[in-house]
C-alpha cells in the first residue's frame, strides 16, 4: 500500500510538473493584436481553457476583420464554432504540405462534445496543389471555403497556431446544441466511469467545474470565467486512464484500493498546494 501510494503520488507529481510547463493560448495569441477578437472569443467561451488542457493541438485563427460571420451567434453556438477551430492533433505548415494523400480529415474539439452530427466535428484539409491548403467542414455537402494563410506560432509538437482566411461554420451547427449526442468521442479510450456524465441535450453551457476528479490543476485558477465544457475537452483522455493498478485486484480488495486512492488524492492535493506556493 505504501509502495502503491508512493508510485501514484510520483505519477501525479510528474503529471503536475509537466502541466506547469504547459502553454497558454491566451498568452501566445496575446502577442498579435490582429487576433485579439478571436482570442477574446476563445476566452469568453471557455475554449481557451480546453485548449490549455491538451498536449497535442492545432488552433486555427482568423483575423479580427474577418470575424463578422460570428456576429449575433448565441454563446453556445459561438463556443461550438470556436471548438471547430481546434484540431486534436499537431499540424504545422510542413506537415500540411506533406500530407500523404494530399488530404486529411481531422477531429476537432467540437467532436468531443457529443453534439456533432455527420462529421460536423471533423475538418477536411486538402492540398489543392502548389502548396495551397484549403480547409472546411468534413460533413457531406460542405465546401472547403477557407485557406491556410500562415503559421503564427508553434511549440513542436504540442501546439501549432495557424492563421486561416475565414471562419469555418459547419452547416446546421446553430441547432447542434439541441440534438442528442450521436457521435462517440474520438479519443475516449474505453468505457469509463465518466459515462454517467453524458450530457442531457441541454442548450446551455454547464458552468460546473472540471469533470475529472483526479486533476485539481494549479494552472486553472477559479478566477477563470469559463463556462467550461461539460464533457467537452475530456481532460481524462490524456490522463491516468492507464495509471498502474494496484497489484492485487480481487473484488474483495476494492475497498482497500479505494482507501489507498483516497490517501493518494490527499497527497496529490497537498502537492498541488505546495506547487502553487512555489511557482
Ligand atoms: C508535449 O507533448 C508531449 C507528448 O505528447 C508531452 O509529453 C508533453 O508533456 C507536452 N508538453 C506540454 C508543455 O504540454
Ligand atoms: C493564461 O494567460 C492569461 C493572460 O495572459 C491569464 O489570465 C490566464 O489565467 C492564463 N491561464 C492559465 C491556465 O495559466
Ligand atoms: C491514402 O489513400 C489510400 C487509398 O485511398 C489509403 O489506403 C490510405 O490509408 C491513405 N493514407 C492515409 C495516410 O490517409
Ligand atoms: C476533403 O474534401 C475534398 C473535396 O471535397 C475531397 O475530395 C476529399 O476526399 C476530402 N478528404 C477527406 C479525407 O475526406
Amino acid at each position: 500500500m505504501d509502495k502503491y501510494n508512493t508510485s501514484l503520488a510520483t505519477f501525479f507529481f510528474v503529471l503536475i510538473l509537466s502541466q506547469a510547463k504547459a502553454f497558454n493560448i491566451t498568452t501566445l495569441l496575446g502577442h498579435y493584436s490582429s487576433f485579439s477578437d478571436f482570442n477574446n472569443y476563445l476566452t469568453q467561451t471557455g475554449v481557451a481553457a480546453a485548449i490549455n488542457s491538451r498536449q497535442t493541438i492545432t488552433v486555427l485563427v482568423v483575423e479580427n476583420n474577418n470575424l463578422s460571420p460570428l456576429a449575433g451567434k448565441s454563446q453556445d453556438v459561438l463556443a461550438n464554432i470556436m471548438r471547430v477551430h481546434v484540431l486534436l492533433d499537431y499540424f504545422d505548415i510542413q506537415k500540411l504540405q506533406e500530407l500523404p494523400n494530399k488530404t486529411v480529415k481531422v477531429p476537432t474539439l467540437f467532436q468531443t462534445t457529443g453534439h456533432a452530427n455527420n462529421d460536423q466535428g471533423f475538418l477536411n484539409m486538402t492540398d489543392l496543389g502548389s502548396g495551397s491548403i484549403s480547409l472546411g467542414s468534413a460533413a457531406k455537402g460542405e465546401t472547403l471555403g477557407s485557406n491556410l494563410v500562415k503559421s503564427i506560432a508553434s511549440q513542436p509538437f504540442n501546439i501549432s497556431i495557424l492563421q486561416i482566411s475565414n471562419v469555418i461554420i459547419p452547416l446546421g451547427i446553430d441547432s447542434s446544441t439541441f440534438s442528442p449526442p450521436s457521435s462517440p468521442l474520438p479519443r475516449a479510450p474505453a468505457p469509463s466511469p465518466r459515462k454517467h456524465h453524458s450530457p442531457a441535450p441541454s442548450p446551455a453551457p454547464i458552468t460546473g467545474g472540471p469533470t475529472s476528479s483526479l486533476a485539481p490543476s494549479p494552472n486553472r485558477p477559479s478566477a477563470a470565467p469559463a463556462p467550461d465544457t461539460p464533457t467537452g475537452d475530456a481532460p481524462t483522455a490524456d490522463t491516468p486512464a492507464d495509471a498502474p493498478p494496484p497489484a492485487p485486484t480481487g473484488d474483495h480488495d476494492s475497498s482497500s484500493a479505494n482507501s489507498a486512492l483516497g490517501v493518494s488524492l490527499v497527497v496529490v492535493v497537498m502537492l498541488n498546494l505546495f506547487l502553487v506556493l512555489v511557482i
